[in-house]
């Protein structure tokens, strides 16, 4: 039924200019560190020692809310990120390295392997320390924002070798999307069963559209089947091709653009290391 006139709610006034989506805005310090440049708690020393600039202003608050796809970032005046100068790397991560740039520790990183690549640079995302394959490094922040914000749905696509041989349920389960022991629900994805070995596991491929802490391999618990090896093959339209491990090489724009679109195809996702023949196809 239509509402009368005079009850009718009154249109709010229009903005000028819209507002980013929330989705796409984090506060200053997360944005620092979630682009790698330093960790959150420096992100917050820095901003409060009038490091970093915000829109050529300097910016003392780590919870102001900024846009990582429009807002100039600076750190000591130079930007972070900054397309004109942009480098994008692919880096095939062995197992055994933390993807960080500095452990208290003293364990391996990244950045041991990665040798001196000519410029300052973050990985995008992370792998964990046994995960090996596809890492990309950047200095751009935006792009970096963009592979990893699940808004954009850039699909990762992930090689496990896990124990046991997964039967249907469980497939459909990951496929589904599973609820994790935190309680936080995983979205739905592709799944499917690319081989068993006489050793009494199995590969999977695993296609998803998120990057939870660990997802694979508490995906993968959730339904029985730990991980035993877990291998990132491709990321968006960018497969880990024929780089070897702790290899790594600079990519031209049109292979950003795929990495960046998820679409078009470009290398080739390595196959497993099958351990039987026993090879099956799948969904
Ligand atoms: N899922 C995991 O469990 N680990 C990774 O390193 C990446 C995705």
């Amino acid at each position: 039924m239509r509402r009368p006139d005079d009850v009718r709610p009154r249109r709010r006034p229009r903005r000028l200019s819209a507002p980013p989506a929330p989705s796409s805005r984090v506060s200053l310090a997360r944005a620092l560190s979630k682009f790698g440049v330093c960790s959150r708690k420096e992100a917050v020393r820095w901003i409060a020692d009038g490091r970093v600039g915000v829109g050529g202003a300097i910016e003392v608050s780590p919870e102001r809310w900024i846009d990582p796809r429009h807002d100039r970032v600076t750190v000591d005046g130079r930007a972070v990120g900054d397309p004109a100068e942009r480098i994008v790397l692919a880096f095939h991560k062995p197992a055994g390295l933390l993807t960080t740039r500095v452990d208290p520790g003293g364990r391996p990183t990244i950045y041991s392997a990665l040798g001196d690549v000519g410029r300052w640079v973050f990985p995008v995302g992370r792998l964990d320390r046994d995960t090996s394959g596809l890492l990309i490094l950047t200095n751009d922040h935006r792009l970096g924002h963009r592979l990893t914000d699940p808004e954009h749905m850039v699909p990762k696509t992930y090689h496990a070798r896990v124990t046991g041989i997964p039967e249907e349920p469980a497939l459909a389960a990951l496929r589904a999307g599973v609820v994790l022991p935190d309680g936080t629900a995983t979205r739905s994805s592709r799944v499917r069963l690319l081989g068993t070995g006489r050793d009494g596991t199995s590969w999977l491929e695993i296609v998803l559209t998120e990057g939870k802490n660990r997802q694979v391999r508490r995906m993968c618990a959730a339904v029985g089947h730990d991980v035993r090896e877990l291998v990132r093959v491709r990321i968006g339209g960018l497969g880990l091709d024929d780089l070897a491990p702790g290899a790594w090489r600079r990519l031209d724009e049109h292979e950003i653009a795929a990495l960046e679109r998820g679409g078009a195809r470009r290398g080739t996702a390595v196959p497993p290391p099958y351990v039987g023949e026993d090879r099956r196809g799948g969904r």
